[in-house]
C-alpha cells in the first residue's frame, strides 16, 4: 500500500519510520517532510498548511498518480483547515480526523465549553471576545491565570501569568495587538492549575478508544523547567505519574465523555485524541485538546510500538480497532530535542550538521530529524527544532544517559539541547 504523510517534522519522521517497517507499506511520501524523510522514502513539494480548493486539488492529483491508498495527516493546521474531510470524499484511507473534530484543538472557547457541558475536569474558565471585559476581569482576580488565544497560535497563545499585571499584558498582546491575528479575537482566562503534567494519547476510530502508554512532554527551554515555552524540548514514555487505576480514570472522565459529547453534536471522532493533563490534588483536569500526534511524545511512543502502524492506523481510520494487537517494548524511551541556538527566539539556518552515523550507531539509539534540509548533498539546519535524540533503555535513567550521550556525537553550530529530559520522576 501506498502512503502519503503530510508535515516535516519529527513526528511525520518517526510515523513513517515506523509505518516503513510494516509489510504492508509500499511507496511512502512525505508532503513536505524534511531531511530525514528524504532518506526513508520520496519528499514531494506539496504544502497543506493552508487548506484549499488549490492545495486538496493537488494533494488529490499526486494520490491519483502514485496510487496512494492511505494518507496520514501530522499538523493540527491541516486538520483544523478541514483537509481530512475534503480528501475523504475520494474514497481513499484518510487518518486524522474532520474539521468539526479538530475543532477540539483549534477552537480552545469550544472546547472549553463542550468539556462543561459534558461535566469534563478542567480548569475554571471564563471566555471573552471583548478585551475591557477580558481586562476588568483579571483585574478583580486575586489568584493566578493563564490566557489563552482561543485559535490556534502554533503553541504559543498560552501565557501563565503569575499576576494580574501580567494578565493583563497578556490580554492585551493578544485581543489588542493581536499577536496571533484572528486566533486571539476570542480568549479563555482560566484559573492556574498545579501539579505534573502528562500527556495521554488516544487511538479513537468513531466507537474504540485505544490509549496509548502516558507520556511526559518538556515544554519549556531550559533545564529544571525554566524559561519560555517551545514546542517542546523532549519526552518519554512511560511516565510512572499515570498507572493503570488513573489511567482508568482519564479514559472514563475525560476521553470517554469527549468523544460522547461530539457524537451527540453529530460529529464522529476518527484518529488521534491527545489530552494534555494536569495532574492536580484534586484529579487530573484537562489543559488542552490536540487532534493529532503529540510532538516529541510520538518520536517516544514511535520507538516504543510494537504492530503494524499501517494497519493500526488503516483500522482507526476505518472504524475497526477492536481488531488490531498494540503492545509495547517494555523498555522506557527518552527523546531529547536537539534544537537552535536562540530558539524559541531567533536563530540562524543552514548550518551543517554532522556526527548523525556515529549517534545512530549506539546501542538503543535512533535519531528523527525535524528541522533539517539537505543541501547540495550537506545536512543543514532548517528550523528552530533541528533533530530528536530518541534512545530505549531498560529504565529512564538509562534511556536519558543514552540519548544524552548520543546527543554529544551529534555537533553543528550553536546547537541546544536539555540534559534533563524525565527530572520529574528521577531520583537523584
Ligand atoms: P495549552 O496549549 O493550553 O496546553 O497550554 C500550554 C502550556 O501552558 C501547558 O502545557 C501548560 O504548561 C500551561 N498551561 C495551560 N493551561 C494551564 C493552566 N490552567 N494552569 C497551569 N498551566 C497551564
Ligand atoms: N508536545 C506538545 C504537542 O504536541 O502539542
Amino acid at each position: 500500500m501506498n502512503i502519503l504523510v503530510i508535515g516535516s517534522g519529527g513526528r511525520e519522521h518517526a510515523l513513517g519510520w515506523k509505518l516503513k517497517q510494516s509489510p504492508r507499506c509500499g511507496r511512502l511520501f512525505f508532503a513536505p517532510g524534511n531531511g530525514g524523510t528524504a532518506g526513508l522514502g520520496q519528499n514531494v513539494p506539496l504544502h497543506a498548511d493552508h487548506v484549499d480548493t488549490k492545495t486538496v486539488d493537488a494533494i488529490d492529483y499526486f494520490c491519483r498518480q502514485e496510487k496512494v491508498e492511505l494518507i496520514v495527516i501530522g499538523p493540527e493546521d491541516p486538520l483544523a483547515g478541514g483537509l481530512a474531510d475534503r480528501l475523504a470524499k475520494s474514497g481513499r484511507a484518510v487518518f486524522g480526523p474532520v474539521q468539526a473534530a479538530a475543532r477540539l484543538e483549534s477552537d480552545k472557547a469550544f472546547a472549553k465549553q463542550l468539556m462543561r457541558s459534558a461535566a469534563i475536569p478542567t480548569a475554571e474558565a471564563r471566555l471573552f471576545g471583548d478585551a475591557q471585559a477580558a481586562l476588568a476581569y483579571v483585574n478583580s482576580r486575586e489568584t493566578p491565570v493563564v490566557v489563552k488565544a482561543a485559535g490556534l497560535a502554533k503553541g504559543k497563545g498560552v501565557v501563565v501569568c503569575r499576576d494580574s499585571q501580567e494578565a493583563a499584558e497578556a490580554v492585551k498582546k493578544i485581543m489588542v495587538e493581536k499577536a496571533f491575528g484572528s486566533a486571539g479575537d476570542t480568549v479563555v482566562i482560566e484559573e492556574r492549575l498545579v501539579g505534573q503534567e502528562v500527556s495521554v494519547l488516544a487511538l479513537v476510530d468513531g466507537r474504540n478508544i485505544f490509549v496509548l502508554d502516558p507520556c511526559q512532554d518538556h515544554k519549556q527551554v531550559g533545564e529544571g523547567d525554566t524559561g519560555p515555552n517551545t514546542g517542546g524540548m523532549g519526552a518519554y514514555c512511560p511516565t510512572p505519574l499515570v498507572d493503570e487505576r488513573l489511567m482508568g480514570e482519564i479514559q472514563r472522565q475525560i476521553l470517554v465523555p469527549v468523544v460522547d459529547a461530539l457524537r451527540r453534536d453529530g460529529v464522529i471522532y476518527r484518529g488521534v485524541l491527545y489530552a494534555g493533563l494536569m495532574l492536580t490534588a484534586g484529579g487530573p483536569k484537562v489543559l488542552e485538546f490536540n487532534c493529532r500526534f503529540g510532538d516529541p511524545e510520538t518520536q517516544a511512543l514511535m520507538m516504543r510500538l510494537r504492530g503494524d502502524l499501517v494497519e493500526i492506523l488503516l483500522a482507526t481510520a476505518e472504524g475497526r480497532l477492536d481488531e488490531v494487537d498494540l503492545t509495547w517494548d517494555p523498555r522506557c524511551c527518552c527523546c531529547v530535542v536537539m534544537a537552535s541556538g536562540g530558539y524559541p527566539g531567533a536563530y540562524k539556518t543552514g548550518v551543517p550538521i554532522s556526527g548523525l552515523e556515529e549517534a545512530a550507531k549506539m546501542e538503543g539509539v535512533q535519531v528523527f530529524h525535524a528541522g533539517t534540509a539537505n543541501k547540495s548533498g550537506q545536512l543543514v539546519t532548517s528550523g528552530g527544532r533541528v533533530l530528536n535524540i530518541c534512545a530505549l533503555g531498560k529504565d529512564l535513567a538509562e534511556a536519558q544517559k543514552r540519548a544524552n550521550a548520543a546527543c554529544e556525537r551529534v555537533h553543528f553550530e550553536g546547537a541546544y539541547y536539555r540534559r534533563d529530559i524525565g527530572f520529574r520522576v528521577m531520583k537523584r
